[in-house]
Order: structure tokens, then C-alpha cells, then sequence
């Protein structure tokens, strides 16, 4: 068990460029056949990008608005990211307290924390968690660097009918190595459900809701 988890941990770590995963005592050092497999992210095309951006373009800044608008005080989509996770800090957080860093973290090397794009009251019945989440939930975890920057996006985005044997979530992890390049996607599928697996009793999802 436990080195099926490293197996499954290390090349996440890698990709987060974690020092605390890199450096850890329990962590495996890299094989050079590894390295080549995971620094090759699938880059987002041009046109993703474009998207991105345009997803971020205020849509009327001059309009009064009779309520504060949240979204205007959020900081713009860093490039590179998918426009689902767009305004992601506006939405309801399922992690009271910042998620402090581990040594042994799965993602990020500074605090954490998780989104969801649900109210609160859609995700209770009769105040008690109600799983499992609805279908065209995004759940984004965002990892800082230790530093404070953000430098890992990891989303779950529930889509009917995407993946029935994993709840129906589509798993997928964006990083960069530095606040002045793009975020590339790093991994997704097979390597994040081996581990979610474990919190099937919560729909996949580790985090509770509260
Ligand atoms: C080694 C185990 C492990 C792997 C592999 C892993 N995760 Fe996680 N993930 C966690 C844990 C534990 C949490 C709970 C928050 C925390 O402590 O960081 C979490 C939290 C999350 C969350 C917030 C919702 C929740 O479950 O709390 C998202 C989104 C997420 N992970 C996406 C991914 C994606 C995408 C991948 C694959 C690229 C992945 N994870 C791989 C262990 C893992």
C-alpha cells in the first residue's frame, strides 16, 4: 500500500515542482525515464488560450451595478488555466481553514484551499452534506507556492455521462513553474482516481462538505 502510494504521489510532486515532495525523506528520487514522461505536459493550443483570455475580459466595467460585484475585485484568470475555473475565488470554500502544507501533500507546496461552484444550500439537504455533488460541479483546489503565489490548479469537473466509473468526474491538474509563465496541464485521469478512490464515500472528493 505504501508503495503503490509513492508510486502514485512522486510524479504529482514533480510536477508541482514541490520542494517539500522533492526533498522529503520518505520521497523516491526520479528515475531519468520518469522525468521524460512527465515534463512533457500537453500544451494548451493557441485557441484554448484565446478562449482563456477572453474568458477573463470584464464584460461591461462601466455598468452600475446595485450590488458589490464579486467578480469585479478577483484577480484575472492567469493564462493558460480552462475558463471553467474562471472566478473560482468568488465561489462558496469547503475548507474552513487554509489546508497547511505537508511534507507528504499530494499537490502544492504551501497552503491549499477548495472551491466549489455550488452554494452551500445546493449541496445540503436538511443541513447535512448531500452527496452526490450535482452534475456541472467544478471543484478547484488551488496550491500556493511557499512563497504565496499561485502555482497549481487541480480541478474536478463533474460532467454526466464523462466517466460513470469515477463518479463522473473529469480529473485534471494545471501548474506552472513561475508567476510569468503559462499553466500547462500537467496530469489528469488514471493517476489522480487511483488516489480519489479512496474518498468514494464523499463522491471522490476529500474535502467535505461541511
Ligand atoms: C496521492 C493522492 C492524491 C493524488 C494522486 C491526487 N490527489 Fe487530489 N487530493 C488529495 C487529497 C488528500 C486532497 C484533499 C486536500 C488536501 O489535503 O490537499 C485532494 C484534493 C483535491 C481536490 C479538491 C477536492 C477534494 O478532493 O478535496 C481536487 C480538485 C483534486 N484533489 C484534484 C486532483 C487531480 C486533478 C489529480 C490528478 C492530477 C489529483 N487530485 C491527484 C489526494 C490526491
Amino acid at each position: 500500500m505504501n508503495k503503490l502510494f509513492l508510486s502514485l504521489i512522486s510524479p504529482v510532486c514533480l510536477a508541482a515542482g514541490l520542494s517539500a515532495c522533492q526533498t522529503g525523506p520518505t520521497q523516491p528520487e526520479p528515475t531519468p525515464s520518469a522525468t521524460v514522461v512527465i515534463s512533457t505536459p500537453t500544451p494548451l493550443t493557441p485557441e484554448q488560450n484565446n478562449q482563456n483570455n477572453q474568458a477573463t475580459q470584464p464584460s461591461n466595467p462601466t455598468t452600475p451595478t446595485p450590488e458589490p460585484d464579486v467578480s469585479a475585485s478577483l484577480p484575472p484568470l492567469p493564462t493558460g488555466l480552462p475558463g471553467i475555473v474562471d472566478g473560482y475565488r468568488g465561489w462558496f470554500r469547503l475548507n474552513a481553514e487554509p489546508l497547511p502544507p505537508r511534507a507528504d501533500a499530494p499537490h502544492g507546496s504551501g497552503i491549499k484551499h477548495v472551491y466549489v461552484n455550488q452554494a452551500l444550500s445546493d449541496l445540503q439537504l436538511n443541513g447535512q452534506p448531500r452527496y452526490p455533488y450535482p452534475t456541472g460541479t467544478v471543484i478547484v483546489k488551488e496550491g500556493l507556492h511557499s512563497q504565496g503565489h499561485l502555482e497549481l490548479i487541480a480541478v474536478m469537473q463533474k460532467i454526466a455521462g464523462a466517466d460513470p466509473e469515477h463518479g463522473d468526474w473529469v480529473f485534471e491538474e494545471y501548474t506552472r513553474s513561475a508567476t510569468d509563465v503559462p499553466f500547462r496541464r500537467a496530469f489528469s485521469g488514471s493517476i489522480c482516481w487511483d488516489c480519489h478512490n479512496r474518498a468514494r464515500d464523499t463522491d471522490w472528493a476529500f474535502t467535505p462538505i461541511p
